[in-house]
């Protein structure tokens, strides 16, 4: 069975330090024989989640798109920025329109995380690596009924932690990030092959 896994980061910058992050977990992910599809949330621009607008435009058209994207996957990758404590407003609102349902869903279309197997991770130029964000990110997504690995890591200084090939040049942290990858795919082989 091979994986089918999502991988993005919580940030829409273009020299962001969680896009390379997320891109080495994609990499540990395929190396373990994952299906990884990267994207990036800055093709993906939704609007402020509002409910009137909601009721009356129905689900955002990206919204639609990265919400069938989840549905069609078995686990994902999050690399997550930490703005003032917490996950950035780009990563809970596209979150939120994820779990809405609409009118163009397809007919018994399933919620985009229940299930789903999910592994986070965080990077940032400060000293706790944007763990305070990781935190709530992993309350979030398991309120939704994802089932969140364990591990988790959180990289700190990170203006200086990536090499020019996008690497952390820290050989136990891209160990550490790729193992994240691979365990995520690994951990969704082994569930398959269970008979619940
Ligand atoms: C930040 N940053 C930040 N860093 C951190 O470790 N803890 C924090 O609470 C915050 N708060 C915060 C708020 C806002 C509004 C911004 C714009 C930034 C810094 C942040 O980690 C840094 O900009 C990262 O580079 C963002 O991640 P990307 O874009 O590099 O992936």
């Amino acid at each position: 069975y091979q994986p089918r896994v999502i991988a993005f980061a919580g940030s829409t910058r273009e020299n962001s330090y969680n896009k390379r992050l997320v891109a080495i977990a994609a990499k540990g992910a395929r190396e373990a024989g994952a299906d990884v599809t990267v994207i990036d949330l800055r093709d993906y621009p939704m609007p402020l989640f509002d409910e009137d607008l909601e009721a009356r435009e129905g689900k955002n058209e990206h919204a639609r798109k990265f919400k069938k994207l989840l549905v069609g996957c078995d686990g994902i990758l999050i690399a997550s920025p930490e703005y003032n404590g917490s996950l950035s407003a780009v990563l809970k609102n596209s979150i939120d329109w994820a779990t809405r349902a609409d009118e163009g869903d397809p007919p018994g279309s399933l919620p985009a995380f229940r299930g789903k197997v999910v592994s986070i991770m965080s990077a940032s130029p400060g000293g706790l690596g944007g763990l305070r964000g990781l935190v709530h990110l992993r309350a979030i997504l398991g309120g939704l009924g994802c089932i969140m690995l364990p591990a988790q890591t959180a990289i700190s200084s990170a203006h200086e932690a990536f090499d020019a090939a996008g690497n952390l040049k820290d050989e136990k942290q891209q160990q550490q990030i790729l193992d994240q990858g691979r365990d995520l795919s690994s951990f969704i082989a082994q569930l398959n092959k269970m008979d619940f």
